[in-house]
């Protein structure tokens, strides 16, 4: 079968974001196609039957590419294209780099980067053939500047906007549009379930621990008291519809605070002023 809808590729859509672009494209008319590692959820109680002929959901482990190929070559069987891929997908892991554990941050870049690679580099042979296609990569305002705690998930995010920001000009040629989302933070399930907390940094003897009772919470209150994910969707929405959208478009207010600030502060006021935002001092 062939459609004559665009056929979307989006990864993570069970809780959030995900979800808001989910249903907002299916909305716009859009054919979905969610690779989650999750498909019971979506599948029952959350579309709740309504989106039946706009969305399909395929299990995939995005830390196989033989589950990444699967998932593609069937949704190329079903509908002979895939028109736009959004790589929404991601965890954050919340470690020092002293106490983090190996496989903590090897699983980290291995659903943050190379889940994103894996997926874009299954569906690249068939978009470039037809020269066209756009791709969007959702990254973070921490894919820009850097918060204690998080080295790990901020390094993935930067990894994210540098392998973007390289694919934009590979593709160029071929007609391949390229593009980033960078979040402030935003009230969804991300801090609520999808952290990933290191054991060390909650012991009590943690030389940390001080730093991270300051912290954690001012951020977990930041991200849960964040803006409405909904926001996210509609900057994907202006992508799409586009051509000459912006290459990396932050959304909220948070990544637009920090990214001001971050742009036009020197190195040494920038930090002096997030050190005294989240109360960072001397032990
Ligand atoms: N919330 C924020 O403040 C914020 C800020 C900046 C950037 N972001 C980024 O925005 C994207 C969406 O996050 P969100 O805020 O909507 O969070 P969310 O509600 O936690 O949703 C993230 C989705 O990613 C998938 N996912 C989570 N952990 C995973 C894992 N270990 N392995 C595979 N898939 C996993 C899940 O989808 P399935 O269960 O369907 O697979 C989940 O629904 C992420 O890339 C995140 O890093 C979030």
């Amino acid at each position: 079968m062939t459609s004559d809808k665009k056929v979307v590729l989006l990864t993570g859509a069970s809780t959030g974001m995900g979800f808001e672009m989910m249903t907002r494209l299916a909305e716009e008319g859009y054919r979905l196609c969610v690779l989650s590692r999750s498909p019971e959820l979506l599948c029952s109680d959350l579309l709740g039957g309504r989106w039946q002929d706009r969305i399909d959901v395929f299990g995939v482990d995005l830390k196989e590419r033989k589950s990444v190929d699967k998932a593609v070559g069937e949704i190329w069987e079903l509908y002979g294209r895939i028109d736009i891929v959004i790589n929404n997908a991601g965890y954050g892991l919340v470690a020092t780099l002293e106490e983090v554990e190996e496989a903590e941050m090897l699983e980290q870049f291995d659903i943050n980067l190379f889940g994103l690679v894996r997926v874009t580099r299954a569906v690249l042979p068939a978009m470039r053939r037809r020269r066209s296609g756009v791709i969007i990569n959702i990254s973070s305002f921490l894919g820009r500047v850097g918060l204690p705690l998080l080295s790990f998930y901020n390094a993935s995010k930067y990894a994210v906007e540098g392998i973007t920001d390289s694919l934009r000009l590979e593709l160029a040629p071929f007609g391949i549009r390229v593009h980033s989302v960078m979040p402030g933070f935003f009230s969804t399930q991300f801090a609520r379930s999808n952290l990933q907390i290191n054991a060390g940094i909650e012991s009590e003897d943690s030389p940390y621990r001080s730093l991270s009772r300051r912290l954690a919470p001012k951020v977990l209150r930041q991200i849960n008291e964040g803006d409405d994910p909904r926001l996210v969707a509609e900057a994907i929405l202006k992508i799409l519809k586009d051509p000459d959208a912006p290459v990396r478009i932050p959304v909220g207010e948070m990544a637009s605070r920090f990214l001001t600030m971050r742009r036009e502060l020197s190195d040494k006021e920038y930090e002096r002023r997030v050190m005294e935002f989240y109360g960072i001092e001397p032990e």
